[in-house]
């Protein structure tokens, strides 16, 4: 062959391969309302510099006849490029070729692609779009699936991985993204490990694709899901605000933006915020979206365990993870779902080295048989393991209540936290003051003439003496007592300080966090 045919010859292949599984199933595919593999690559990459690899593999599977339906790519697009400037790898599933289904050929373009990511330290994102193994190919398409989730795991915590659900997600295809960092789904997307048919044979249930496993059925209900995204489009835009906040990989730090918003802010308005009764909640996204800069918060897990917020913000500049807790909702209480919810957020903070700032108003656990049934022992364990094992700078402000276990659990300094603050209407204690005085005095309620207005006194004496910072502060338990409104200066100074702390873990092969 002339190199001028064989020029024209490389020309016509990658208008095949562009195609995918052709005209027909593209449209069918739009007609869904769903872009293509390509279209999603072009939209999440800065224009023009995506580079495929892999682009002329195809499947080896001589069975059902798979011999002569052989095409290119074989249902994944897989690259490296750009976003925002900084490298990204990139594989995209192509719903047009089998159902997006994996093949051998299929899954070693997506592990030669992880090697890149994790050789090259950058981040490594997956477009979804799959109805799982390719049923033709037998074991081949199960052991390709291990050796993705292999790779995923050898990757954890050295890049970040970040998968983006916008199809069906079904069978094998499920966990990759389930050991990926963050999760997002597209509303019509769907994740099961099993369908609707298999379900109602097993179990009778008689469920839909979106009862079983929709987008919001995994930000609610599973946990599975970090967040949910209205379309594909909006779907990109979060995986590109989600890297903005974090680095390319374990020995990076996280992009610094300078930042707009004065450094000195006080907002007056904080020093009201907390309610005087105990009992009255307060929004605290409002206390958190007073204090970072511009107010601009990326909220993980949203939907999911809303007594425990997380998410990604910046203060001067700088990423951090934020944990709080809801007084909002359940009144703040910790569980089994917000316990594992902030558990996996902190423990993803200190793998990329992104500071750690802790709101603290936390009546305790969640008492009952349904939580201490479903483990709140083991779970809560989790967030308290992750908190103890974190290096990242942390500080740690407690705007009212820390009662009990949870106040160790969030952040305490006893848990290695930085700096901790208390604002003034901070409320310190075993347990909080109705509780206490029923345990302590109970001899002398019962014989008390008026058990009720000697409740009341002990109530108030057990208040006075507790539900206020001054007795930590004492002890040296918090650093500081700093009044709601110079909140957001004392926190950008205390991670300013700590900017540089190096901290470890003892040597050894792993921790052995209670799962
Ligand atoms: C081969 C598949 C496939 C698969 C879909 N296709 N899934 N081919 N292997 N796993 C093919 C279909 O046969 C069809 O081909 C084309 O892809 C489009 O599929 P449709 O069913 O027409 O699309 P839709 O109606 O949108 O439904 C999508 C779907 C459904 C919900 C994903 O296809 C489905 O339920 N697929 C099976 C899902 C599943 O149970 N996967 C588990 C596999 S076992 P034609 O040519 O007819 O258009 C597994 C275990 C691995 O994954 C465990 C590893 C740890």
């Amino acid at each position: 062959m002339k190199i001028e045919d064989k020029l024209k010859h490389l020309e016509e292949l990658n208008k095949q391969a562009q195609l995918g599984g052709g005209e027909k199933r593209i449209k069918a595919q739009h007609d869904k309302g769903k872009l293509t593999a390509r279209e999603r690559v072009d939209l999440l990459l800065d224009k023009g510099t995506f580079r495929e690899t892999d682009k002329f593999v195809t499947h080896r599977c001589t069975d059902f006849g798979l011999e002569k339906n052989k095409i290119l790519g074989d249902g994944v697009v897989a690259g490296y490029g750009k976003i925002n400037g900084r490298t990204a790898c990139v594989f995209s599933e192509d719903f047009t070729v089998f159902g997006g289904s994996l093949s051998k050929a299929y899954a070693e373009k997506i592990c030669k692609l992880q090697d890149l990511a994790l050789k090259m330290g950058c981040p490594i994102i997956g477009l979804k779009d799959s109805g799982g193994a390719r049923i033709q190919e037998g074991v081949d398409s199960l052991a390709g699936y291990t050796d993705v989730f292999l790779k995923n795991v050898l990757s954890a915590g050295v890049v970040p991985q970040i998968s983006a659900v916008m199809g069906p997600c079904a069978g094998g295809a499920v966990y990759s993204p389930a050991m990926t960092d963050f999760v997002i789904m597209v509303m019509g997307s769907l994740m099961f490990l099993t369908g609707p048919d298999v379900v109602k044979a097993a179990t009778h249930e008689d469920v839909t694709f979106e009862e079983l496993g929709g987008a919001m059925v995994h930000n609610e209900k599973s946990g599975v899901a970090h967040f949910a995204a209205e379309s594909e489009l909006e779907c990109i835009e979060l995986i590109k605000n989600l890297l903005s906040f974090i680095p390319n990989n374990n020995l990076e730090d996280p992009p610094f933006v300078e930042s707009t918003d004065d450094i000195n802010r006080m907002d007056k308005e904080l020093d009201k915020i907390v309610p005087d009764s105990p009992n009255k909640p307060y929004d605290m996204h409002e206390v958190i979206k007073k204090l970072i800069d511009n107010g601009d918060f990326l909220e993980v897990h949203k939907h999911y365990a809303k007594n425990l917020i997380v998410g990604f913000a910046k203060f001067n500049g700088k990423s951090v993870g934020i944990v709080a807790n809801q007084p909002a909702v359940l009144a703040g209480v910790l569980d089994i779902d917000s316990a594992m919810k902030g558990a996996r957020f902190v423990r993803f903070c200190d793998c990329f080295n992104i500071p750690i700032v802790t709101f603290v108003d936390v009546p305790g656990f969640l008492p009952g048989t349904a939580q201490e049934w479903g483990g709140v022992i083991k779970n809560g364990a989790k967030l308290l393991y992750a908190f103890c094992e974190a290096t990242v700078p942390r500080v740690t402000i407690i705007t009212r209540k820390a009662y009990g276990g949870a106040y160790c659990v969030m952040s305490s300094k006893h848990t290695r936290a930085d700096m901790n603050f208390a604002w003034p209407s901070a409320e310190i204690a075993v347990m909080g003051p109705a509780g206490a005085v029923k345990i302590l005095y109970r001899k002398e309620l019962k014989q008390a003439k008026d058990p009720k207005a000697l409740e009341k006194k002990l109530v108030d004496e057990y208040t006075e003496k507790f539900a206020n910072p001054f007795v930590t502060a004492s002890k040296g338990y918090i650093d500081a007592i700093i009044k709601p409104s110079e909140t957001r200066p004392r926190i950008i100074e205390a991670l300013d300080m700590i900017e540089n702390k190096r901290d470890t873990n003892p040597p050894r092969k792993h921790g052995n966090i209670p799962l």
